[in-house]
């Protein structure tokens, strides 16, 4: 799909980006995996860097970006807008991405997208006006043996229902207003910033624990199946490989020696 940049208020030339001291230090690091005349090829890990800092993929983001890797910025323009995975517009502190391709579908993403537009009272593309919330329809995200899913920020969630979606937003809502965080990832007025709606800031996080997250008395279900599997194992058990081992004829030796 052709894309075409238009000035908003949170994207435009007027709003400076630069890679915090942090962000830095890893460019570094990524740098030494590329022979110095082809830094270029560094281009993805560093626009997943800026999206991270600022929240979404903005023009000043990917300007840097191609300062940085000495690339002509149509380049990485390029790059930006193949990849559905770089962001160019904001989106909210969770970023909930639904698939609605073929395997997910045969086992009810309509459901799920339903559950989803019901509950936030958004349809995909927009963001809910607390920018708590931006929803989005995706194509396969390679969690096919599990499906339906979603991804939201980082975190896959799986072997969803209707039900089991609703509780998935409302524990993260919960969890994020009882941490006292504002909702929008960094390039959004007045955000307290995607890194701690994630956990990673300092003061006020989201706590990985072993069967989930908790904030402060709020506890969100951990990423992955929400069936009884703990992986993608079939769900009624071995199908296969589930009789005896045939022993009629020994393969090991008798005599102790290996
Ligand atoms: S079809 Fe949904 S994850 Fe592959």
């Amino acid at each position: 799909m052709r894309e075409q940049h238009r000035d908003t208020p949170e994207n435009n030339l007027s709003i400076p980006f630069k890679f915090n001291a942090q962000n830095e230090k890893l460019i570094e690091e990524v740098l030494t995996r590329y022979p110095s005349q082809y830094k270029k090829a560094a281009v993805m890990p560093l626009l997943d860097l800026g999206q991270r800092q600022h929240g979404f993929t903005s023009i000043s983001v990917m300007n840097e970006v191609a300062r940085l890797l000495e690339m002509p910025p149509m380049r990485v323009y390029e790059v930006a807008t193949f990849y559905t995975m770089y962001n160019r517009n904001p989106v909210g502190r969770f970023h909930v991405q639904c698939c609605t391709t073929t395997p997910c579908q045969l086992r009810d993403s309509d459901g799920v997208m339903k559950a989803i537009e019901e509950h936030l009272g958004i349809h995909p593309g927009e963001t809910t006006e607390d920018k708590m919330f931006t929803f989005t329809e995706v194509e396969c995200l390679g969690a096919c043996a599990n499906a339906p899913m979603i991804q939201i920020n980082d975190d896959y969630y799986e072997d969803l229902t209707p039900e089991t979606t609703k509780s998935i937003l409302t524990a993260l809502k919960e969890a994020a207003l009882k941490t006292g965080a504002s909702g929008g990832a960094p390039g959004l007025a007045g955000s307290a910033g995607q890194q701690e709606a994630s956990g990673q800031s300092s003061g006020k996080q989201l706590k990985l624990g072993g069967s989930g997250y908790s904030a402060q008395g709020a506890s969100i279900p951990a990423p992955g199946p929400m069936s009884k599997r703990t992986s993608c194992e079939p769900l009624r058990g071995l199908t296969s490989l589930n009789s005896e081992m045939w022993t009629g004829e020994s393969t090991l030796r008798k005599d102790g020696a290996l």
